[in-house]
C-alpha cells in the first residue's frame, strides 16, 4: 500500500461539505489521484449502522477506490460500523481524529479524541481487531497545544492501523495559520507505519517541498484541488517527466457531471449555492482569475445553468492552471 513510484501515492482528502459525491465524481472524471475517501460519516450514540452506512458506495468513483471515514468515540459503535462499512465493499476505514467542529468535538468525537490518547487508541485497535481491510488514522497535531503529539502518534500506531495521515494543525488553529510541515517530519522520523502529508499543498513545487522537507510516504491534497483540479495530474506529470497542459474542456465535463450528480433533489438556490461555493475555490486558481472572482460570486443569478454558463465564459478567458 502507498508504494508508487516515481510520483506518491496521491490522496484526495475527505472535505465535508465540499468534497461530497458531485465533487468527488467529477474529480474522478479529471483524475490523477490514486485514491479518494469519503467526508466524515458521524457515528454518534445511539446509532443504527445500517441506516448510516447507507451514504457508502464503495464503487462511487469506480475503478478508483473510495475509503470511508468514520467519526464517534463509542467503541462498540464504532466497530459495528466498521464492519457494516466493511461488508460494503471499502477497501479502507479512517478515523477522524481531526474534525474541529464544537458540534462534535462536544460528544468526544473527532479532534476531541487528541485530548485522550488512551481513548483514541482502544477506538483504532478495537477497528483493527473488528475488520480484515486496512484501518487508518487522520489526525492533526493536537487540540489546544501540541503536548500530546507524540503520544497519540504512538497510541495510534501501537493500535496496528497502517498508516496515518497528519494535518499539522490544533484543532484550535481551524484552518487558519500556515500548517506547520516540521511535524509531519516529526512523525515520520518517529513512526514505523507510512505517513502521508497533508496541508497547504496548492501546486508542484508545493508537494515537492513537503516531500523533501517531511520525507512523508504519500500526499494527500484537499483545497488545492478544489482551486486547481487538474494539481494530481501536474504533479504526477513533473515527477514523470512529462508535460501536463491542462484543457478547458475538461472543466466544462466536470461541471457536466457536478450538476448531474447534485440531481434533482437540491433546490434552485440550493444548486446556485454549491456552484458558487466551488467557483469560490476555482477562481483563486490565479491571480488573473481573482480579479473577477467578485464578479462571480456576487452576482445575481436565479437560474443555475445561466450561472454556469456565465461564470465559464469568465472562467475561460482567463483559464491558464500553471503548475
Ligand atoms: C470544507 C472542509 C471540510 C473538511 N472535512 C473533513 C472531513 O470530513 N474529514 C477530515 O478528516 N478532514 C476534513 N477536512 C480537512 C481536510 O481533509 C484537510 O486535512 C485540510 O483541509 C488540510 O488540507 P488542504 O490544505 O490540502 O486542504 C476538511 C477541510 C475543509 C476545508
Amino acid at each position: 500500500m502507498l508504494q508508487r513510484s516515481p510520483c506518491p501515492y496521491l490522496f484526495l482528502a475527505p472535505m465535508e461539505g465540499v468534497g461530497d459525491r458531485p465533487f468527488r465524481k467529477a474529480m474522478a472524471y479529471i483524475g490523477g489521484f490514486d485514491e479518494a475517501v469519503t467526508e466524515f460519516i458521524r457515528v454518534p450514540k445511539n446509532a443504527h449502522v445500517q441506516s448510516l452506512a447507507r451514504v457508502y458506495n464503495s464503487s462511487e468513483l469506480h475503478p478508483l477506490p473510495l475509503a470511508a471515514q468514520l467519526m464517534g468515540s463509542e467503541t462498540e459503535l464504532m466497530v459495528e460500523m466498521a464492519r457494516e462499512i466493511e461488508s460494503r465493499g471499502a477497501p479502507r476505514i479512517d478515523l477522524n481524529c481531526g474534525c474541529p467542529s464544537n458540534t462534535v468535538t462536544g460528544r468526544g468525537a473527532g479532534s476531541s479524541l487528541l485530548k485522550e490518547p488512551k481513548l483514541l487508541n482502544e477506538i483504532a485497535t478495537a477497528m483493527v481487531k473488528a475488520v480484515n481491510v486496512p484501518v487508518t488514522v487522520k489526525m492533526r497535531t493536537g487540540y489546544e497545544d501540541t503536548s500530546l503529539f507524540k503520544e497519540n502518534l504512538l497510541a495510534a500506531q501501537e493500535s496496528g492501523i497502517r498508516f496515518i495521515t497528519i494535518h499539522p494543525r490544533t484543532k484550535v488553529d481551524g484552518y487558519g495559520p500556515p500548517a506547520k510541515w516540521e511535524y509531519i517530519a516529526e512523525a515520520k522520523a518517529l513512526l514505523k507505519i507510512p505517513v502521508v502529508g497533508n496541508g497547504d499543498i496548492l501546486n508542484v513545487s508545493d508537494a515537492v517541498r513537503m516531500l523533501s522537507m517531511t520525507g512523508c510516504d504519500a500526499l494527500m491534497i484537499g483545497r488545492g484541488a478544489v482551486t486547481n483540479p487538474f494539481i494530481f495530474h501536474q504533479i504526477r506529470a513533473y515527477f514523470e517527466g512529462k508535460e501536463y497542459t491542462p484543457r478547458f474542456e475538461a472543466i466544462v465535463r466536470f461541471f457536466d457531471i457536478f450538476t448531474k450528480e447534485m440531481g434533482s433533489e437540491i433546490s434552485i438556490r440550493g444548486k446556485i449555492g454549491k456552484l458558487k461555493q466551488l467557483f469560490s475555490f476555482l477562481f483563486r486558481g490565479s491571480d488573473d482569475l481573482l480579479k473577477v472572482r467578485s464578479v462571480v460570486l456576487t452576482s445575481h443569478a436565479n437560474d443555475p445553468d445561466l450561472f454556469l454558463q456565465n461564470a465559464l465564459r469568465l472562467l475561460s478567458s482567463r483559464f491558464n492552471y500553471s503548475s
